[in-house]
């Protein structure tokens, strides 16, 4: 089959490929990170590049969703871009875009309380008058030395070991054991040294927490973009692409456990150990990712009435699941709460100890699909709220996710000011600028409480008259330019416009509207929240003035927010510490009362108050 040549601009590579498939095909098989929000259907237009050589004419959608500069320029997208001829193809951004990922998570104490068990001991050696088995001489050892296993159990796999290593090891091994069975044998004493690995699947990035399962202490954290991405950006995607494409779930199943063993590599690396010291792995994820971890379909919890499979804490061998640690290895998977409260929100409750709370506590991680849990030891409601891609940048004009490029805050000052994570030239802003961008323009009166955006002649405070400029027309739409098309890596203007707002007002109104319903559901007012802990990437990089001003966390809690880091990866870490606290995860997600807001009674009239803006302007 004929061939082409591929080359990736700013000195990125070059690559022989098959023809006919798309440049997002080999995009992702060649490693190059750059995101397709929209899984490749050609629907959000984001996956741009430019193609400086071998371009060919666009196509309908590319008309569409690209502008007619743009399209005169070689620019085109890359989910829709077939090779047909060689091609010289300007990326925006570099090989490996550094993606901003949440890593920081701050763990309260526990008991520590390991799941495996090591046991050293000395095997008396076999003599001619005494010809017991291997087995029933290490049996026979482990009870001379006061360990009562008389129902040891030993599978096939590590039988097979021991005739071996017991020889090799001089009779002085280690077993690894679960309760009453044996995990692996060990030549010589390793019975101090034991490690694991605690887990966070996001739908957008994983991060992992080497462990060592005795101190309690991280050795190493490492950290990726979720490879599923490649796939669709979002959960929902990723279902359709496990139940369309004929071996898709074995293709996100086979992705993020290739993604979870580099992991393991690199934090192995950094720690100087080898992965077959690693014994326990613990996981926290949505439903969707716990599923396709499993390789358990996830079409269930997309559709009505969004049932998981499983909402029992699940106990696998890592071997099971090609998890590249030692053979005997086990797997800790946090249970689900409900089809959109998964694994991650159980190991935020964790965290958080909520259910031995006296407080009451409001603890929101805001995504896609934002999980807010409200409550205290007096019980605990969780819902989630379908916020859209909004926060996370997606569907929005100049929105792109949290990294390097990206304006992740926009101060109205005497002139408007911004940061850009990487410090370089701005190519688009993530979800907390747009936050703050929107709410700057509520307190300016710039945007009024229906959110529409006035134009220039009608703004009256000084304080907006100074920003009337950067009121233009886009796409015969009223926005809010930010960044003018000379001072940005696109080359195209970046700007906030009146369908940005929407999506925004839409995505707080769902989240705010959450809150509401909660507090109706357990008859708490705003005054009876002690805390509100702000979990995940998003809730972490915030501005909670910006929050509070859009209206997404009420305002009389300003002060009571504090952000919790990764908590997701916190409580992971105390299941994989702590036999009780799994046992504990496996309580809480039992007790928590879900609350499915599309069936509460009031839900659209509270949604639809929850979209407008309260905040008054400021003279
Ligand atoms: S249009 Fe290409 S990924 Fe969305």
């Amino acid at each position: 089959m004929e061939h082409f040549k591929v080359i990736f601009q700013p000195e990125i590579g070059e690559v022989a490929v098959l023809a006919g498939i798309t440049l997002m095909e080999v995009i992702n098989d060649a490693g190059f990170e750059l995101d397709f929000p929209c899984g490749g259907m050609g629907r959000c237009g984001k996956c741009r590049v430019k193609i400086s050589k071998g371009v060919r004419p666009p196509t309908i959608r590319e008309q569409d969703l690209l502008e007619a500069g743009e399209v005169e320029d070689g620019v085109r997208l890359a989910c829709l871009t077939k090779v047909q001829n060689d091609m010289v193809v300007e990326l925006a951004v570099d090989k490996k875009l550094k993606h901003n990922i949440l890593m920081i998570s701050e763990a309260r104490s526990v008991d520590i309380k390991p799941h495996l068990q090591k046991i050293f001991v000395n095997v008396e050696k076999p003599m001619l008058h005494d010809q017991r088995s291997d087995w029933r001489r290490i049996k026979d050892s482990l009870l001379k030395n006061g360990y009562e296993y008389n129902d040891l159990k030993v599978p096939i796999p590590v039988l097979r070991q021991i005739p071996a290593i017991i020889r090799e090891a001089e009779h002085s091994i280690t077993l690894v054991t679960n309760g009453n069975e044996v995990l692996g044998i060990e030549s010589q004493d390793t019975s101090k040294k034991m490690l694991g690995m605690a887990v966070d699947i996001g739908t957008t990035t994983v991060v992992g927490y080497l462990l060592d399962l005795y101190s309690g202490k991280v050795l190493g954290v490492a950290s990726t973009l979720n490879p599923q991405t490649r796939f669709g950006a979002d959960v929902i995607s990723r279902v359709n692409f496990a139940g369309q494409d004929e071996d898709g779930l074995n293709k996100l199943q086979k992705t993020v456990i290739e993604a979870i063993n580099r992991l393991i590599g690199e934090a192995a690396e950094e720690a100087g150990v080898s992965r077959s010291d690693i014994y326990g792995i613990s996981i926290a994820a949505n439903t969707c990712m716990h599923h396709l971890f499993l390789g358990i379909t996830p079409e269930n919890i997309a559709v009505a009435p969004y049932v998981p499979a499983t909402g029992e804490p699940v106990v696998a061998a890592a071997a099971e699941l090609c998890l590249e640690i030692n053979s005997g290895g086990r797997v800790f998977v946090l249970p689900n709460i409900a089809g959109f409260v998964g694994a991650d929100t159980t190991a935020v409750l964790l965290a958080a100890e909520l259910e031995r709370s006296e407080d009451i506590k409001l603890i929101i991680d805001i995504g896609t699909n934002g999980e807010i849990a409200l409550g205290s030891k007096a019980g605990i409601a969780a819902c989630s709220a379908a916020a859209g891609p909004a926060f996370e940048g997606a569907q929005i004009s100049s929105g792109m996710r949290g990294a390097d490029g990206a304006i992740d805050h926009v101060y109205f000052a005497e002139r408007l000011e911004y940061s850009v994570i990487g410090g370089g030239t701005p190519l688009g802003i993530c979800g907390s600028a747009l936050l703050d961008t929107v709410a700057g323009l509520v307190e300016l009166g710039v945007v009024d409480k229906r959110g529409r955006i006035l134009t220039a002649d009608k703004l009256s405070n000084s304080a907006a008259k100074r920003f009337a400029e950067h009121v233009v027309e886009h796409e015969g739409q009223p926005a809010f330019l930010l960044v003018s098309a000379d001072k940005t890596g696109y080359g195209r203007p970046i700007m906030c416009t009146q369908s940005d707002i929407r999506e925004l007002q839409l995505a707080k109104g769902a989240m705010a509207a959450g809150v509401k319903v909660l507090m109706e559901k357990l008859g708490i007012q705003t005054g009876d929240i002690k805390e509100v802990l702000l979990a995940g990437a998003f809730g972490n990089y915030l501005n909670p003035h910006s929050a509070c001003v859009i209206g997404l966390i009420p305002m009389e809690l300003e002060e009571q927010i504090r952000m919790i880091g990764n908590a997701a990866g916190t409580g992971a870490r105390l299941a994989l510490l702590s036999s009780d606290e799994y046992r504990r995860a496996g309580d809480i997600a039992g007790a928590v009362e879900f609350v499915e807001l599309g069936s509460y009674p009031k839900f659209n009239r509270i949604f639809g108050e929850c979209t407008y803006f309260t905040v008054q302007a400021k003279e």
